[in-house]
């Protein structure tokens, strides 16, 4: 699958059960945000073998649709083990590809070989319902309907490179344990972690078609493939303004769109101020804030904010800034744009009046931490997605202005609340217009079983084992007239 020149290496995509690489001769840098240095290089696919996945896709599902699902899930449980004895491989990609620490890195990895195995368990329980007709007057009382689970076809799923190996497989496992075949299209940043992946599957013997990685800028193939008249539904996590595109292209097709989010934490007067300063640090800057579900603002009452923000001040201190390398806490983000566009978001704050609590340092792509406090309405991190190491601070007066406050946000993912007082968690959370509260603990995807989702510009559709799987079949009613 590889093939290196002049010691940088070529990476092939998975066209058919092949490695291959374009006809367009044309491959695309993976830079490493950690030293600059080219990863590796990806093939730049032409819209012709774009298409030759998906009819390759099309073909193949013919047969795999067919196969008993416990042949299926034994395929998948092989995936899950070949990936664990990969581990190390892998996580020293995602190290270099997109700069997390070695330990996340094979967390990913690990994370993502049980959820596989617990999709095999959910995909063998996925049965279709049998019904009566006798529930309406008439003659409906002799019809029986046995409604059926089927898979779509093909499904296009598209990842982004925070989680190159975890939100693939997350997408891949419950399309293929139940029926479908996979187009996958990673983020450029992230693809050479995909492709590992990738291998792992072919390596227990995936029929050729099954899943199909193609590679290629979303600028460039990402029009061609959400477009594509054989896709059947498209599972997508990503930015904002992305999905929005693609809701607008993709027509007459289900769609599930995981996007980007800005979780308040809510802090309450009676909260463990200790508890929550530990859970809203790590919710913030793991992963350097590079994470949907990072906690991106605080929202505090007036008269705990000054202790909850010295608390949070000192496990600030101690987070370690360098290399991933080094197994830093803050470590360089995806790119310099990105970096750049955190860097405007704290400098605006800056002017307008917020107070640095931590000191602000810039060097290249790496963001130290930073907290700001006296952050207001007016300025822009209040309501933009950092995806990066900067956490605001708004101090509220009361919980009708906190609640007032989160829900202003055009998103809506998560949300925590931190208090002792469980009937006014219950009551503040039942106001907040957001996929998940989390009570008394910071805002986070996992257990990987349970439901996950975003509302408003968050995304749309749920993920989640069980609820990716309904998302991927329908239904089919036989009707028996007795
Ligand atoms: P992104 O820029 O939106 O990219 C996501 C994926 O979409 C990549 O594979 C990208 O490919 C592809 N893409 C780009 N343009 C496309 C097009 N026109 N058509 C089809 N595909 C296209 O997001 P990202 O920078 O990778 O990830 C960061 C964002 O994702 C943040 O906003 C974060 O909050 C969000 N996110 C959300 C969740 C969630 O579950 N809610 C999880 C993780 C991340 P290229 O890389 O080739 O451009
Ligand atoms: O970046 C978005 C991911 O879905 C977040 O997953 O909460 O497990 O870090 P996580």
């Amino acid at each position: 699958m590889q093939q290196v020149l002049d010691g940088v290496i070529d990476y092939h995509f998975l066209l058919n059960g092949n490695w291959g690489q374009s006809a367009s001769n044309r491959f695309i840098d993976v830079v490493s945000p950690n030293d600059g240095c080219v990863a590796g290089r990806i093939p730049a696919m032409t819209k012709e073998e774009v298409d030759l996945a998906v009819q390759g896709a099309v073909q193949a599902q013919k047969q795999w649709g067919l196969l008993p699902v416990h042949e299926r899930g034994q395929l998948l449980l092989n995936w899950a083990d070949e990936l664990a004895m990969m581990s190390d491989e892998i996580a020293e990609m995602i190290m270099k590809e997109v700069g997390k620490t070695y330990s996340a890195a094979k967390n990913e990895v690990l994370r993502t070989s049980d959820l596989i195995r617990y999709t095999v368990e959910e995909g063998k329980r996925i049965h279709g319902e049998v019904m009566t007709g006798d529930s309406f007057q008439g003659s409906n009382a002799n019809k029986v309907a046995i409604v059926r689970k089927e898979p779509l076809g093909v499904i296009l799923a598209i990842s982004p490179f925070n989680y190159p190996v975890n939100l693939s497989a997350a997408k891949i496992a419950p399309a293929l344990i139940s029926g479908n075949t996979v187009i996958l299209k990673p983020a450029t940043q992230g693809s050479i972690s995909a492709l590992l992946m990738a291998k792992a599957l072919d390596k227990v013997g995936l029929p050729k078609g099954v899943l199909n990685v193609v590679t290629g800028k979303g600028s460039e193939i990402g029009d061609y493939l959400v477009t594509h008249p054989s896709i059947r539904m498209i599972s997508f996590t990503g930015g904002t303004k992305t999905g929005r595109d693609i809701a607008k292209k993709a027509t007459m097709i289900p769609l599930v769109l995981e996007l980007g989010g800005k979780d308040p934490a809510i802090v309450l007067e009676d909260a463990n101020l200790d508890k929550a300063a530990r859970h809203i640090v790590s919710g913030a800057f793991s992963y350097s804030g590079q994470r949907c579900t990072a906690i991106k603002r605080v929202l505090v009452m007036d008269s705990v904010a000054d202790s909850l923000i010295e608390k949070v001040k000192q496990q600030v201190e101690k987070l370690t800034v360098g290399m991933p390398e080094q197994d830093a806490a803050i470590t360089p983000l995806i790119d310099a744009s990105s970096a750049d566009f955190v860097n405007d978001l704290i400098l605006d704050a800056l002017n307008k009046g917020a107070i640095p609590i931590t000191e602000y340092r810039r060097v290249g792509n790496l963001i130290y931490p930073l907290v700001l406090d006296h952050v207001t309405q007016d300025m822009k991190v209040a309501w933009e997605e950092p995806f990066g190491p900067v956490l605001p601070i708004i101090r509220v007066k009361n919980e009708q202005e906190a609640v007032e406050i989160a829900n202003a946000s055009e998103y809506g993912l998560q949300a925590s609340i931190f208090t002792q007082d469980i009937d006014k968690a219950f009551h503040l959370a039942s106001k907040l217009e957001v996929g998940s509260v989390q009570i008394n603990g910071r805002t986070e995807r996992g257990p990987d079983h349970f439901p996950f989702l975003g509302v408003k510009n968050s995304g749309m559709g749920v993920q989640g084992v069980r609820k990716s799987i309904e998302s991927m079949t329908r239904d089919k009613v036989l009707v028996l007239n007795l």
